[in-house]
């Protein structure tokens, strides 16, 4: 595999496409205009000139990289592709109208995978080009620094079509899982109940935002307390995950925090909209209660 295709020049795809480029792959950034996806490989250049600052990577290892990211058009330009993956807008129309775009230009033996992180991939394939040729490839974010993919094969995917998007991921000196086409797979499986029982004790009036990360910050010994992950993932995000996990199952376990819901109904959607369960408009975040 020399070219891949990424389509959407966000916070995942530009992740996507810079590890993919510093593996050495040709990659080919598309976004709903040429101007996006300009600006996602000009994100993408900040950020490395901060490891090179940090002396993480050397400017020519820069330089490499941004050279192996061609900013396109639109998905037409993605005919070259072996493999395209999908890190658009978590709507399925969107999605759905994508797959048909890209669909139409990919050779007969590209691969097409999605970075779905909760839309069931059975149900996506129906809009691939070819289900056998489609599956889940779920990347975390920050994805330069996250050493995770979950891959997710649908019903109808292929054997071939796993084991080339799983070399892919082990060629970016990612670890790889492998989940069941089962709602949030497994990371969001785990992850989504916890951050939601910690909107429920913010709720009941447990203990304040500060003291709910700070406890599970040292107490745990993760890198975020669950309220901070919630702001960097967006509430909305994460509403929607439990909302997936609790149609999903049917299981009442799942079902969303009523303070979850009311953050998001007050477009309160974490670092994205600079308020969340933190305000972000000062220097440092300030918990809002
Ligand atoms: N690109 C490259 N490197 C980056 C980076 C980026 N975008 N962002 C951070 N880094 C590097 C820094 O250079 C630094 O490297 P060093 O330790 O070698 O100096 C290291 O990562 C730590 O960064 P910082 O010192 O700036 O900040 P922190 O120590 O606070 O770490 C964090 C930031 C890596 C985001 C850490 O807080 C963390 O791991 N948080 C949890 C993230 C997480 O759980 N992500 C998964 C979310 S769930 C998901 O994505 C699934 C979706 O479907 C919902």
């Amino acid at each position: 595999m020399k070219t891949i295709g990424v389509i959407g020049a966000g916070q995942m795809g530009a992740g996507i496409a810079q590890v993919s480029a510093a593996a050495g792959y040709r990659v080919l950034l598309s976004d709903v205009s040429r101007e996006r996806a300009e600006a996602g490989k000009a994100g993408i250049a900040k950020g490395l000139d901060r490891l090179v600052a940090k002396e993480k990577i050397t400017a020519e290892a820069r330089d490499a990289t941004l050279a192996g990211i061609e900013p396109v058009d639109d998905v037409t330009a993605m005919a070259p592709c072996e493999l395209v993956i999908e890190a658009a807008t978590e709507r399925e129309e969107i999605k759905r109208k994508i797959f048909g775009a890209v669909g139409a230009v990919m050779g007969a033996d590209a691969i097409l995978a999605s970075n779905t992180s909760s839309i069931p991939i059975t149900r996506l394939a129906q809009a691939a080009p070819d289900p056998a040729r489609f599956m889940g490839v779920h990347f975390f974010n920050p994805v330069p620094v996250m050493g995770l993919i979950e891959l997710i094969r649908g019903l109808a995917t292929a054997d071939a079509t796993v084991a080339a998007v799983e070399a892919f991921g082990r060629s970016l000196g990612k670890e790889i899982v492998h989940a069941n086409d089962a709602p949030g797979f497994i990371v969001n499986r785990v992850l989504l109940p916890f951050i939601n029982e910690a909107c429920f004790a913010l709720g009941e009036g447990v203990a304040t935002i500060r003291d709910i990360d700070t406890a599970v910050k040292l107490g745990l010994n993760h890198p975020m307390g669950p309220l901070t992950l919630a702001d960097f993932i967006g509430l909305d995000t994460c509403l929607e995950i439990c909302r997936v996990l609790f149609e999903g199952t049917g299981d009442p376990k799942f079902r969303p925090a009523p303070l979850l819901v009311k953050y998001v109904e007050a477009g309160w959607y974490g670092r994205k909209t600079g308020r969340g369960f933190y305000d972000y408009s000062g220097a440092e975040p300030v918990p809002t209660r």
